[in-house]
């Protein structure tokens, strides 16, 4: 009766080896990025594996692909857990594909031991969290919990040019045997693994992080439009200068937010000049901001302070700022009954824990917002991540799959 179902952990290892190499690039990281043909081919195989152990294998309109491994009671809503299968431009081997193929290795470990849960567990890769390739991050998860359209966003660009409704198209046509089922249907809670990302596990010297809540996003997109002019023979009084006025707006951003608040993170991550030649004023300078808070007033007063420092600068060199919102992601708190299995989990583990919060933003924010949720984080080498350094201990990796597969057998049982 007692049967427990253990993690294979060579088998995890070399499922990890074998995702990393799609999208590998020279530096040790990978490039897998949303919807590309690296994105697709990492779907193909994690769907193959999963035909291959007899589970069924589904997607939505969003491209959200779903793993089932069908329980006794087929009308239970199933579990659900996962993450995403890609990454930043210049990213890791382990942000979101840990999570993904530590679930996956839950389902084979369950079907290893012969044991039957009560409801079907699914495994879930999540479409474009990372939002590098198309904003917002999280589509899929966000569709999924009913807090977006996935149509509103077919209009989208890549930053390679390539739109949205394209792209989507293109990766569920590349994958004919997942069938199609309409977005968000009923779960009974999610459970997300995921590298913490940050240095607080390590530090600590603690294996297994209890995400109770996520802090809060926004993204803007601040564009100066000025004059183009010739860079040798325009005086000051004639400049209307785009990039004067974002150097300045940044500047005096930086200078202002983190400063004041040791919780408030905000990053520039992106600036564009038009045309981008060396002796010409540009016409339009343009530059993202990313901005989060455990505090969602917190997160509106810095909102507030971009937008007047934006309008400071651009007064100052006659170029008007429009800015555009590109996500918005309320902070979440995690479900005290999903926490509480985790945390059993790890008692049961004899695995020594802490509660934490997550300055990354995630797929189960979103999922949280719809069904209870919460997440397993593991600790990575000095906290790095979006970065191809990124590292991940084997025996963190195998112990973060044994929380996750003891809480999946509970959560299903
Ligand atoms: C997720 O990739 C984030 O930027 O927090
Ligand atoms: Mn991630
Ligand atoms: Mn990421």
């Amino acid at each position: 009766m007692n049967v427990r179902a253990e993690v294979n952990g060579p088998r995890l290892l070399q499922s990890v080896a074998d995702f990393a190499a799609i999208g590998a690039t020279p530096a040790g990281g990978v490039n897998r990025q949303a919807l590309t043909a690296e994105d697709r081919a990492a779907r193909r195989l994690l769907a193959e594996r999963a035909l291959a152990r007899g589970f069924s294998v589904f997607q939505d309109e969003a491209a959200n692909l779903f793993l089932r491994r069908e329980g006794r009671n087929t009308a239970l809503p199933p579990l659900l857990i996962g993450s995403h299968l890609d990454s930043q431009p210049t990213g890791g081997r382990f942000d979101g594909a840990l999570g993904t193929l530590s679930a996956f290795e839950a389902l084979e470990a369950l079907a290893d031991a012969g044991i039957e849960t009560d409801r079907a567990i699914e495994v879930v890769a999540f479409t474009n969290e990372e939002g590098s390739r198309f904003s917002p991050g999280c589509m899929g998860s966000m569709a999924f919990a009913g807090a977006g359209n996935i149509a509103d966003w077919h209009g989208s660009a890549a930053t390679d040019g390539a739109l949205l409704a394209d792209e989507l198209a293109a990766t569920l046509q590349a994958l004919p045997e997942a069938k199609l089922r309409p977005i968000g249907h009923a779960i009974s809670a999610f459970v997300e693994l995921h590298i913490e990302q940050g240095p607080i596990l390590e530090r600590e010297d603690v294996p297994i992080g209890v995400v109770t809540a996520v802090q809060g996003t926004k993204w803007l997109e601040v564009v100066f439009s000025g004059e183009a002019a010739h860079a040798g023979t325009t005086p000051l009084e004639f400049r209307k200068d785009p990039m004067a006025a974002a150097a300045a707006a940044i500047a005096r951003i930086q200078d202002g937010v983190m400063p004041a608040d040791p919780d408030a993170r905000l990053t520039v991550g992106r600036i564009a000049a038009e045309p981008g030649a060396i002796n010409v004023i540009p016409n339009r300078v343009s530059f993202t901001i990313d901005f989060r808070h455990p505090d969602a007033a917190a997160l509106a007063a810095i909102e507030q302070r971009v937008r007047e420092e934006c309008k400071v600068s651009g007064a100052r060199w006659d170029c008007e700022p429009t800015i555009l919102s590109r996500a918005n992601m309320a902070p979440a708190r995690f479900a005290p009954s999903v926490i509480g299995a985790i945390e059993g989990a790890c008692q049961a583990l004899g695995l020594r824990n802490r509660r934490i919060i997550s300055g990354a933003f995630h797929d189960a924010l979103f999922v949280s917002k719809a069904s209870p949720s919460a997440m397993i984080f593991v600790p990575c080498r000095k906290g790095i991540s979006h970065n191809e350094a990124e590292f991940v201990a084997d025996d963190h990796i195998v112990l973060g799959a044994q929380v996750l597969l003891r809480v999946a057998q509970r959560l299903s049982t």
